[in-house]
């Protein structure tokens, strides 16, 4: 995959059309927000959802996480409660009752935009 916009192309089927890819001439910003509140954590789950997230995080996007286009954040309740833990993208509001950690990294690098639909 090439991602060089000053040529012109960022991912390898923009590259042969010859054409930019919308979601990469803007810088997006998301917010991860992971719910460590009473439920949520009720047994170490949402504190181990957060430590997960932020180690596939660092590593996915430490680019986006070092310029503050991508913040990781803890809230005590994010009135969604379930069984499992639970997090929420803003500023889409799209939530995830206890996510794969690989599906939650693909989805923040679509939010990012930093992967081309
Ligand atoms: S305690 Fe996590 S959503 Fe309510």
């Amino acid at each position: 995959m090439t991602r060089d916009n000053a040529l012109g192309d960022c991912c390898l089927t923009h590259a042969r059309a010859g054409e930019f890819c919308a979601a990469m001439t803007m810088a997006a910003f998301v917010r991860l927000l992971v719910c460590v509140g009473p439920n949520c954590d009720a047994e170490g789950q949402g504190r181990r959802l957060l430590s997960q997230a932020q180690a596939a995080l660092a590593v996915a996007f430490p680019e986006a996480l070092a310029d503050g286009r991508l913040k990781i954040s803890t809230r005590d309740c994010l009135r969604l409660c379930t069984r499992d833990p639970v997090v929420r993208l803003e500023p889409s509001g799209d939530a995830f009752a206890d996510p794969d950690i690989d599906d939650l990294t693909r989805e923040i690098g679509a939010a990012l935009g930093e992967t081309c639909n």
